[in-house]
């Protein structure tokens, strides 16, 4: 089998229309355009209207980067589709998207590694085509938050957060070894899971939804996220793995020409860039116009570089995740 890397050839992206100020939000709660600003740099987010589940979004954005690829949904190999705002507990949402793109017959699989999500997709993506398993790949980051927070005062610190949203990649073979994803970089640490998680309604509890999940004032069917503990971790682990990229590679901070961060919040990624001592050039950041979409964030945020003319033909991109589990991880990609 002769050498080759993966090559992202087209990206897609798609948000539902309805956007939701910070202001709009202090309808709902006691809350302040003031206080996102400051503690996120939020602005506003995307929320769907009805009955859209991440496989609708997902689907298309899915058919604007195979349109832009230039692949015929015919011709993909694997899809996956990373969320943990699954469309059904079961069957996977990747199989809903596939079928929602006609699809038929091909291997659909769910990644469910929250805010790393995209990242571990584009590990199994690139492990797929440079065995030789798949040619065409494609990789989908979608999440419909609005549905699952609590939007009321009792849940502000988490709600205010999050935004609907997906982004789509296709990825091909690629022969130039210098070019594409040049490595991939995966962490988990268990020991964190009660630190930003969603209880129920799961398989630990019997039965699994009772009244009791809904009520009090920490209801277990929603999000819980104790927020300082998940900053301090975030602002360690990114560096880390973006670190551990670029030395795998034998390049340094300097050398790089585009930081896409997982959106998680605005004061996360400044904080990591000031540690690597990065230039406001090297940073790309798009949190303000979205919130977090989790999964959605990094692929939405590549996109858009790519179509202001910020990631040049050569350019040396890092794209860099933390979140739930925790999980971290990074991809170094010669564009
Ligand atoms: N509006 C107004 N006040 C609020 C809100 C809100 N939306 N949310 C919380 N508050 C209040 C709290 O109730 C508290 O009030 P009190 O002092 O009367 O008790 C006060 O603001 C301060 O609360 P803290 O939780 O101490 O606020 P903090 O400065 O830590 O900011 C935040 C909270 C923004 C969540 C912060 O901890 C943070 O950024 N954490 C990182 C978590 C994160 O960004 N996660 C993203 C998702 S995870 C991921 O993607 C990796």
């Amino acid at each position: 089998m002769s050498a080759r890397n993966s090559r992202i050839v087209g990206l897609g992206r798609h948000v539902p229309e309805q956007v939701v100020t910070n202001e709009a939000m202090t309808a709902w709660m006691d809350t302040s355009d003031e206080w996102i600003q400051q503690r996120t740099g939020i602005q506003e987010r995307h929320y769907i209207a009805v009955d859209t589940g991440a496989a609708d979004l997902g689907a298309i954005a899915a058919r604007q980067a195979l349109d832009r690829a230039g692949v015929r949904a015919d011709d993909l190999d694997l899809v996956l589709l990373a969320t943990l705002s699954p469309d059904f507990d079961f069957p996977a949402s990747a199989c809903v998207m596939s079928r929602a793109l006609g699809i038929r017959g091909v291997p659909a699989l769910d990644i469910k590694n929250q805010c790393s999500g995209f990242v571990y997709g584009l590990a199994i993506a690139d492990k797929f085509i440079r065995t030789g398993r798949a040619r065409n790949v494609l990789l989908v980051g979608a999440e419909v938050h609005s549905t699952g927070i609590d939007l009321t005062t009792r849940g502000r610190d988490v709600a205010v957060i999050f935004g609907d949203g997906a982004a789509a990649a296709v990825l091909t073979a690629e022969s130039d070894t210098r070019r594409g994803i040049l490595s991939t970089h995966l962490h988990a640490e268990g020991k964190y899971a009660e630190r930003l998680w969603l209880e129920a309604a799961t398989s630990r509890c019997q039965p699994r939804l009772t009244r009791e999940m809904l009520e009090g004032d920490k209801p277990r069917i929603f999000p819980y996220m104790d927020g300082k503990y998940v900053f301090k971790h975030a602002v360690t682990r990114f560096p880390e793995v973006i670190h551990e990229a670029l030395a795998a590679n034998g390049y340094t901070t300097k050398d790089l020409d585009l930081l896409i961060p997982h959106q998680a919040n605005l004061r996360i990624s400044q904080m990591v860039a000031w540690g690597l001592e990065l230039e406001e050039r090297q940073v790309f950041n798009n949190i303000e116009r979205y919130g977090n979409t989790t999964a959605a964030s990094i692929p939405l945020a590549l996109g858009e570089a790519v179509e202001q003319g910020l990631v040049h033909d050569g350019a040396l991109v890092c794209l860099a995740a933390f979140g739930a589990g925790f999980t971290w991880a990074s991809a170094l990609m010669r564009w």
